[in-house]
């Protein structure tokens, strides 16, 4: 039976137990080697190699150009890092959408090529059949309902998403499809909050208010790297951003005015 041991490696059946035990799971974003292993020290459950590293690593506006092999790349280098953390890698788009097969050669790519446990894929009913297909393959899904980023087109914009009974037969047909836990991204709190009461598997929210089981946020937004655009929803424990500028600053000053490199920073 798994414990709350922050010692040992998180597995897919903490995620079953942290529900029943209404333990809550932290979740961050991470794109990196030394990001991941710090993440990992600080005692995040779960780090996600999010295709979000095509609009923060890659300042790009959207998710959509993101594609597999980046994602491998990123994958491979965060999951070598964690020591306990649970790894999930995104399925960029038109990585799964064209068909079943080509769902699980890309989740397969992903576990047999990084260390990562779990890939995880957008869409409630239309993807159900393909969760299915490659929770079959032996290959664990996480669902993500609600504001699903790869339809930004479709949705006209990065809105909100209201629509109680869509969302709620999404969230479903994720469970039934055979998915580990779920995303649930930017929908209103009370809508969350029924449905972590309604499906039988965690519920990682993000702008979906306190009452899923556990939270995302992105590396970017919550260390303030990104300038900006700032998601209402995004708490900021650090202003890195910042940090870095200054720091930076002080280093063309030193540079500038000979003050680096000192004497110990020189070879004799
Ligand atoms: O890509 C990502 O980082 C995500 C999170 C925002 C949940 O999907």
């Amino acid at each position: 039976m798994p414990t709350d041991d922050r010692e040992r490696p998180v597995t897919i059946l903490d995620f079953d137990a942290w529900k029943k035990q209404g333990r809550k799971i932290s979740v961050l974003t991470a794109y990196d080697h030394p990001t991941a292993r710090w993440f990992d020290a600080a005692g995040v459950d779960c780090l996600l190699v999010g295709d979000s590293l095509g609009t923060t690593v890659q300042g790009r506006e959207t998710t959509l150009g993101v594609t597999l092999d980046q994602i491998v790349y990123h994958a491979e280098m965060v999951a070598r890092a964690a020591r306990r953390a649970f790894v999930v890698a995104d399925l960029p788009f038109l990585s799964y959408q064209a068909s079943r097969a080509q769902a699980i050669r890309s989740a397969g790519r992903i576990l047999k090529e990084t260390r990562c446990q779990a890939v995880k894929l957008e869409g409630g009913r239309r993807t159900a059949a393909t969760i299915r297909a490659v929770v079959d393959a032996e290959i664990p899904v996480m669902g993500h309902v609600g504001l699903t980023p790869q339809s930004v087109r479709k949705f006209g914009g990065y809105k909100v998403q209201r629509e109680a009974d869509v969302i709620r037969a999404d969230a479903q047909a994720v469970v039934e499809a055979g998915a580990f836990a779920m995303v649930l991204e930017c929908v209103p709190a009370s809508l969350a909050a029924t449905i972590t009461a309604e499906v039988p598997i965690p519920t990682i929210g993000i702008g979906a208010g306190a009452d899923c089981d556990g939270q995302v946020l992105v590396v970017h937004d919550m260390l303030g790297l990104l300038e900006g655009f700032r998601p209402k929803f995004a708490r900021r424990y650090s202003e890195l951003g910042d940090a870095m500028k200054q720091a930076a600053g002080r280093y063309v000053e030193d540079v500038r005015s000979g003050d680096f490199p000192g004497e110990s920073e020189s070879f004799r």
